[in-house]
């Protein structure tokens, strides 16, 4: 079966309380919940890890090396200035999806650039709590297709 690590950044345990109009009412369990059901659904598995500090997403990013087939990172703040964050996830050899539930493109200029964007294999933004369910849903697809390729080859 195919494992997925679904990665949240800071301050998205706060998820239904913090900021609603711009996050939505969904609390991070309800969230996990329903995707956890979206990737059963789509023939994956989907282990969480949420944390407010940087070196245990790095952590968590470089452990999903030895067990996961890709990640769905929501980087929180961090997308827009953690180079140790970019540089975790261009280093481990997995997919890994940036999600942002709202749309950093509409917002204050600090959040309009990610500096994740550029080593992710893709990036949804906007979406709300569906950010992830399409990062799920495409990984689950790239790597579908990159297996496939690697088979092709051998
Ligand atoms: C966020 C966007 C970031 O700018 C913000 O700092 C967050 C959440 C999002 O999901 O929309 O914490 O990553």
């Amino acid at each position: 079966m195919m494992k997925i690590l679904l990665v949240h950044g800071p301050n998205l345990n706060l998820l239904g309380k913090r900021s609603p109009d711009v996050y939505g009412t969904s609390s991070l369990e309800e969230i996990n919940t329903r995707l956890r059901g979206i990737a059963t659904g789509l023939g994956a598995e989907l282990r969480v890890f949420q944390s407010n500090s940087e070196g245990a997403l790095i952590d968590a990013i470089h452990e999903a090396a030895d067990w996961a087939d890709g990640i769905v990172l929501n980087p929180g703040a961090y997308a827009h200035y953690s180079y140790a964050i970019r540089d975790a996830v261009e280093s481990v050899p997995l997919p890994v999806i940036e999600v942002h539930l709202s749309n950093i493109y509409a917002r204050e200029g600090f959040r309009r650039q990610s500096v994740v964007s550029p080593v992710a294999a893709g990036c949804i933004s906007g979406l709300g709590w569906r950010s992830y369910a399409c990062g799920i849903e495409a990984l689950i697809g790239l790597v579908k297709d990159r297996k496939k390729h690697r088979k092709a080859k051998d």
